[in-house]
């Protein structure tokens, strides 16, 4: 795709629903008693895969414009599929479903694309493994494709070594059919719309610290669920508004849960001219319309507690940071080295390619803020995130850039393009 510089962008815009909340509302809604509605459901490439996967489960799930309804077959009426489950290239759907399949009387597999086949499944394999699942991965390097053959399994309490709610979820997700209580404890707190969402299915969780302690469960009720913007994706509006000269962009309806909400603090901290306009909501996801004007912007420090809570916004922010003047410096962040793509090498690749004066470190990246970037080949090498930071990067540098494989954006938001451009 061919991206030239914009004069200036406004208007509003609604992004598409959560991702994570639309897995977990499939996901939920599969193992609930009687019927799950999810409206704001986002109907992007992962958590299409989420809901195929749950068919092959035998789950009978409809999908009308922008809602989702699920007939669920209660905690244990799933069916034993007939064919790998498909994960395409979400990681979400492999790790969560990890933590529901070990629970169950029979065996399935589970395989995704490339990028899938090299993602860590240790992290979830390892704690499942101590509850008494049996899970392999049959190339023997700890990544899918994986054999689970469903087992009884035990209470346990895991330290996790990393801030990961993928690990955390599948720990809980498995912990509702073990034979006790079931504790997991983060080194930082990871995004908890699972706990959320367990909690008003039904289930037994509570919440102390960093610790999330989930007891098993008989039965779990089917429930409206209500998914909020992407912060995520809102996250390239917010950085294009705050760096592109004379604009002014409101997203509505964002999911500002505050384990999500990072990069709001981050922005403001950056100098960022940043309104938050709260709606009210009861389910404990809070949302609002964001407002970003264009300002001046300066270099920040990012590490610790604070990265968990933007992790999939770090693409976005090393874009904001060449536009801010002096340094910023991403650390803590050696996660991003495991995503859809090595995020650190790919980003600061990509945006060096443009001009910009950037360094990966061993957890993150250093940025010096102010350069001018001009137009190049850059490569999203099908990493959605990568794909939109760029996109938003190539709209404020001279001449034009090729960004390759840019049609990624299907994995979490399908017409991103075509909502950029209405606000040229
Ligand atoms: C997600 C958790 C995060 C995030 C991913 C979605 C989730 O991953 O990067 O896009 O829905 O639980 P980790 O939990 O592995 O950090």
């Amino acid at each position: 795709m061919n991206i030239t510089r914009v004069k200036s962008l406004s208007g509003t815009v609604r992004v598409p629903g959560d991702k994570s909340i639309s897995h977990r509302g499939v996901m939920l809604g599969a193992l609930a008693k009687g019927q799950t509605e999810i409206q704001g459901f986002l109907m992007g490439a992962d958590c299409l895969s989420t809901i195929e996967c749950f068919r092959k489960l035998g789950v009978k799930i409809n999908l009308y414009s922008d809602t989702v309804v699920v007939k669920g077959l209660g905690l244990r009426g799933l069916r034993p599929p007939i064919h790998t489950l498909d994960v395409g290239n979400s990681g979400t759907t492999t790790r969560l479903m990890s933590g529901i399949l070990a629970a169950q009387q029979f065996t399935s597999k589970l395989d995704g694309d490339a990028s899938i086949r090299k993602r860590p499944m240790n992290r979830v394999i390892l704690p499942l493994s101590e509850m008494g699942a049996d899970i392999t991965s049959d190339g023997g390097n700890g990544c899918a494709p994986l054999t689970i053959n469903g087992r009884p399994l035990h209470g346990i309490s895991y330290t996790s070594p990393v801030a990961s709610a993928q690990v955390k979820s599948a720990i809980l997700f498995a912990g509702l059919y073990a034979d006790g209580d079931t504790a997991v404890t983060e080194p930082y707190v990871s995004r908890n719309h699972t706990e959320l969402m367990l909690k008003n299915f039904g289930a037994d969780i509570r919440v102390l610290g960093k610790t999330v302690t989930v007891s098993p469960a008989e039965e779990l009720y089917g429930q409206t669920v209500t998914v909020p913007g992407d912060i995520s994706s809102a996250a390239y509006f917010m950085v294009a508004a705050a760096i592109t000269p004379n604009s002014e962009i409101t997203v509505k309806n964002v999911g500002i849960n505050p384990t999500r909400a990072g990069i709001i603090d981050v922005m403001k901290e950056m100098g960022a001219d940043i309104k938050v306009e709260e709606n009210t909501r009861a389910d404990g996801e809070p949302s609002a319309d964001i407002t970003v004007k264009s300002s001046a912007l300066h270099g920040v420090t990012i590490g610790g507690e604070t990265i968990p809570t933007l992790i999939d916004e770090i693409p976005a922010l090393a874009v904001l940071a060449c536009f801010a003047e002096g340094t910023t410096v991403i650390r803590d962040a050696e996660e991003l080295k495991v995503k859809e793509s090595n995020r650190i090498d790919i980003m600061v690749k990509n945006l060096a390619a443009m001009g910009a004066d950037i360094e990966a470190t061993e957890d993150g990246m250093i940025i010096h803020g102010g350069k001018e970037l001009h137009g190049a080949v850059v490569d999203s090498v099908k990493d959605h995130r990568v794909a939109m930071s760029m996109a938003v990067a190539a709209m404020n540098a001279d001449g034009e850039t090729d960004l390759i494989d840019a049609h990624c954006v299907k994995i979490s938001y399908p017409h991103f393009y075509e909502d950029m451009q209405r606000l040229t």
